[in-house]
């Protein structure tokens, strides 16, 4: 589907759908944002078309499970594509809350699914996660590569590849391409987008630039123990804007081939804990203070992309470096301490 085209995107005012919606913008597509803002703001909405230059086509606040409001949405536009990034994510919390998660991210994803075929529209790209590798026993992970779900929130990724492949299998007329993400940080390099988590952050990138900030006294490591180089957890950071760019490039390659496929998104490079606080260090240029603690439950040594079958498929990598990611990570945190508060 080259050239512009009209999108919903779901979950669009959370960190990887603003992001996604600038770099739509830019590239000349009509957008129209739902959002429920559970874990978001509506100045996020704001920051979109101030860095993008113009306004999306369309903003809703909804939720995906409010399945009027949804049919509303759908009757309002001729959608050319769906992007649907709408879940909860926090791996912890989806211990504790697992019927919230299966309920939010396989029920709003069949809801999704619900309307687009009620609408006529068969095109979607979805958020799944290298979570659903679970304790990989290789890597770099290839897209064959067993899943292997450690908690709810990774089985609900799991779940909803399932509920696709079983879709496009019975319904023809739907070309979805489902994108695993490994860990995507940094910020837009204008300062004014970022990664806004509610209370301490649950992940390594933020914590260390609230450490650095003054904002948390120091990062704990989670073990320094793995069978991997210098004993910390290594992991597959990939950018922001990459990931973003990298939806914008899946709407072109929608259409060339039906059905259900199944693509990662890393830069196929891993980065330890320890090297992430030395880049943080350098581009801060203080210290970051650290202390060793044991494992975190669940936890795994080491993931990382193999990222071939998406160069293959689009001719596409994801390009920008982990200096890159820190500083504007970095920039974010200074330009915006409270978040989208100031
Ligand atoms: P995020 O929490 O920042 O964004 C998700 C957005 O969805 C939020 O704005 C939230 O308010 C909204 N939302 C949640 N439930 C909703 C509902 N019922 N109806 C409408 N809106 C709802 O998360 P993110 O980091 O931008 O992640 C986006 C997607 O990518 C998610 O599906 C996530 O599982 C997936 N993913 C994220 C990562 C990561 O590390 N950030 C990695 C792999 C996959
Ligand atoms: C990275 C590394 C930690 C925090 C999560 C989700 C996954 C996906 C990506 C959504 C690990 C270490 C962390 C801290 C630390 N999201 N760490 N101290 O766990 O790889 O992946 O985000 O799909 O599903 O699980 O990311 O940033 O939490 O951890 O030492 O305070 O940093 O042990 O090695 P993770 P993370």
């Amino acid at each position: 589907m080259p050239g512009p085209s009209t999108v919903l995107v779901t979950g669009a005012a959370g960190f990887i759908g603003s992001h996604t919606c600038v770099e739509l913008l830019e590239h000349g597509h009509e957008v129209v944002l739902v959002d429920n803002y559970s874990n978001s703001s509506p100045e996020a909405v704001e920051r979109i078309a101030k860095v993008a230059g113009r306004p999306p086509a369309a903003v809703y606040e909804a939720d995906l499970l409010d399945r009027r409001a949804l049919g509303e949405v759908f009757e309002g536009h001729s959608f050319d594509a769906v992007i649907h990034f709408a879940a909860k994510k926090a791996v912890g919390e989806s211990v504790a809350l697992p019927v919230e998660y299966y309920d939010t991210n396989v029920g709003g994803t069949t809801a999704l699914l619900r309307a687009m075929r009620d609408h006529g529209v068969h095109r979607l790209v979805f958020s799944s996660s290298c979570s659903i590798y679970g304790d990989a026993t290789k890597v770099p992970l290839t897209e064959s590569d067993p899943a292997r779900p450690t908690n709810p929130y990774a089985t609900t990724k799991w779940l909803c590849e399932q509920v696709l492949h079983d879709v496009c299998r019975r319904l023809p007329e739907f070309s979805v391409l489902a994108l695993r993400y490994f860990n995507p940080v940094g910020a837009h390099s204008s300062g004014l987008l970022g990664e806004v988590p509610r209370g301490v952050p649950d992940n390594v990138l933020p914590y260390i630039a609230q450490v650095a900030a003054g904002r948390l006294d120091r990062l704990r490591i989670f073990g320094d123990d793995y069978p991997t180089p210098d004993g910390t957890g290594v992991r597959d950071y990939i950018h922001v804007m990459d990931v973003a760019q990298g939806h914008r490039v899946a709407l072109d390659h929608l259409d060339d081939e039906r059905g259900m496929r199944v693509l990662n998104l890393g830069t196929g490079r891993g980065t330890s804990v320890r090297q992430l606080v030395t880049a943080f260090s350098d581009t801060c240029g203080t210290p970051i203070p650290f202390e060793i603690v044991a494992r975190r439950p669940g936890d795994v040594a080491e993931l990382v992309a193999d990222p071939t079958a998406v160069a293959q498929a689009w001719g596409w990598t994801a390009e920008r470096e982990l200096t890159s990611m820190v500083d504007d990570a970095w920039r974010f945190q200074l330009l915006n301490p409270s978040g989208y508060a100031n």
